[in-house]
């Protein structure tokens, strides 16, 4: 009986931390490396981003909330070369800027970190 009890109360514990951990959104890294080619790597500060675009699906509507998505999605062909990039940060980077808003960098250096 005692065993019986038992073995149900950690069922149940075990159901309820699966519903909170599904629950809960997995937010990401707060600063994500991008691979950027030739041009150099990327620091997209990632957490600033959420905080300042709101929507995920702004960015996640063209890869998924998955590390290295972009990088395997253009080795499947399914990105272009500097999609992102164009469709997505300057898009939104460019619009900003011109609406006279707080926005991230257009010019090349200012995302792109050329090892030395
Ligand atoms: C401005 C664009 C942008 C927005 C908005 C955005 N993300 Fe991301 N997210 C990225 C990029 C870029 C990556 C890295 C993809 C890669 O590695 O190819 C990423 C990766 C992730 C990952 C994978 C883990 C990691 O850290 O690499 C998770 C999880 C994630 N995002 C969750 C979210 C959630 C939740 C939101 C909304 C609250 C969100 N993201 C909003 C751009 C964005
Ligand atoms: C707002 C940030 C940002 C700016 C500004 C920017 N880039 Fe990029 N660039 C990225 C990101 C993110 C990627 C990786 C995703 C992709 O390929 O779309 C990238 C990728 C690239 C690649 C690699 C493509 C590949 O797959 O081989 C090249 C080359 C490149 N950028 C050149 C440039 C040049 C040239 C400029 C200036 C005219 C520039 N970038 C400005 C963010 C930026
Ligand atoms: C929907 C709008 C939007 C999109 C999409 C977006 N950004 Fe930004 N970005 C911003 C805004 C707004 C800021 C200024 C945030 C702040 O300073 O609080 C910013 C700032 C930045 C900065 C400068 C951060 C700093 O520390 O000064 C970088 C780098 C950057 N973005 C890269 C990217 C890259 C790379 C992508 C694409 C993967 C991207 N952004 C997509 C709106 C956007």
């Amino acid at each position: 009986m005692r065993v019986k009890t038992f073995v149900i109360f950690v069922l149940t514990a075990g159901f309820f931390m699966i519903g909170i951990s599904v629950a809960s959104q997995d937010q990401g890294a707060k600063k994500i490396n991008l691979d950027g080619g030739a041009k150099g790597a990327i620091d997209f500060p990632h957490h600033v981003h959420q905080a300042a675009v709101g929507d995920c699906d702004v960015c996640h509507s063209s890869f998924p909330k998955v590390t290295g998505a972009i990088k395997d999605l253009k080795n499947q062909k399914q990105l272009k070369k500097k999609q992102v990039m164009t469709k997505t940060c300057l898009k939104c980077h460019r619009a900003k800027k011109k609406a006279g808003e707080k926005t991230g960098p257009v010019s090349c250096s200012g995302c792109h970190v050329k090892k030395a």
